[in-house]
């Protein structure tokens, strides 16, 4: 496939692809105005019936001929999730061994060559490789032009690669468009928009943060998945020691990992609603307006390393257009 050739049978105009970022914080609001300016916007997973109502909006918003995408994360989408994704062009996946679920483009998010070659094997239609500067779960472990480089290195220059971690202005797409990307995948910059789902003072937060930490932390549910975010409370409380948090903290999430990861997404409401930054049962709950407010010290606030530079919360639209003007 030649350069362009995935964007183009997408219907992409522009080379900017906004990250999915799950439990809504992008969802059809975010994803339309991303895909209404020419990129390529992504609902992050939610509960089944949820998913299917924002993709319903973000179809209806955005009218026939544009281009929609959907984010599924592997250890946590079930058949419901399959049958919502139906509405989508293109669905993107992520964690977990990849394999063809869907009839629609498939792209595979990885952090690693193996994991790569693994997602073409498997018949994927292109892979995003994720750099260790990302927000939010992170495989990647090296920064996200070396992974690229390598990538292309082993699957051939033909086979698309978008690149995610670390692009945040316009001056970065056109870096990863020159080092062969097939698209920029931006989450942090897109996170912090007037239509992202993050909740106002996570915002707040943001744009004064310039320090993230690769944790592991907010584990209870979906142990053994480093995650990027900025410091809060239960950051403070419980990562003096180890980043990674307590090695007790991280085994006891590993042992109820596979029990509680069988609670269906609906109903972890619950634990949420439980989740205290003194109490080192802490889950990978979004933090957005619909969350509670005591979840903004006791969760997660995701961010890729690239929040250093930010201070602005912008209009997505504007920002596709910005970020692809050199391109
Ligand atoms: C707030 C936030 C939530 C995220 N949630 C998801 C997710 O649900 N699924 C997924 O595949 N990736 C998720 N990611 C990772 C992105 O897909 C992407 O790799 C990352 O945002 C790129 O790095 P950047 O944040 O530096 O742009 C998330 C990232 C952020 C910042």
């Amino acid at each position: 496939m030649s350069r362009g050739a995935l964007l183009e049978r997408l219907g992409v105009e522009r080379p900017v692809v906004q990250a999915g970022m799950g439990g809504g914080l992008a969802g059809s609001a975010l994803a339309a105005a991303v895909s209404g300016a020419g990129g390529l916007g992504t609902i992050g997973i939610l509960p089944a019936e949820h998913l299917n109502r924002e993709l319903k909006a973000a179809r209806e918003h955005l009218g026939p001929g544009k281009p929609l995408a959907v984010n599924l994360l592997l250890p946590f989408a079930r058949r419901g999730h399959w049958e919502a994704a139906k509405q989508a062009d293109a669905v993107v996946t992520f964690w977990g061994k990849p394999r063809r679920h869907t009839a629609r483009v498939w792209i595979h998010q990885c952090g690693s060559v193996d994991e790569a070659r693994n997602a073409r094997a498997a018949g994927a239609d292109a892979v995003i490789a994720q750099g260790v500067e990302a927000g939010g779960h992170v495989r990647g472990k090296v920064p996200a032009i070396e992974l690229l480089e390598r990538t292309r290195d082993a699957l051939g220059r033909d086979y698309p690669v978008l690149l995610a971690g670390g692009i945040a202005e316009p001056v970065d797409v056109q870096v990863a468009l020159e080092a062969g990307a097939e698209a920029a995948v931006l989450g942090t910059r897109f996170l912090m928009t007037d239509e992202s789902g993050a909740r106002k003072a996570y915002k707040q937060r943001l744009m004064e943060s310039r320090e993230t930490v690769l944790t592991e932390l907010f584990g209870a549910g979906w142990p053994n998945a480093p995650h990027r975010v900025i410091w809060n409370e239960a950051c403070e409380r419980w990562l003096e020691d180890d980043k990674r948090g307590p090695a007790w903290v991280r085994k006891l999430n590993a042992t109820t990992g596979p029990l509680l990861r069988r609670v269906p997404l609906e109903r972890q409401t619950v634990l949420m609603r439980l989740q205290r930054a003194d109490r080192p049962l802490l889950g990978p709950f979004a933090v957005t307006e619909g969350s509670p407010p005591r979840l903004l010290d006791a969760g997660p606030l995701y961010a890729g390393e690239s929040v250093a530079r930010l201070h602005d919360i912008r209009p997505a639209a504007e920002l596709v257009a910005e970020l692809a003007c050199g391109t």
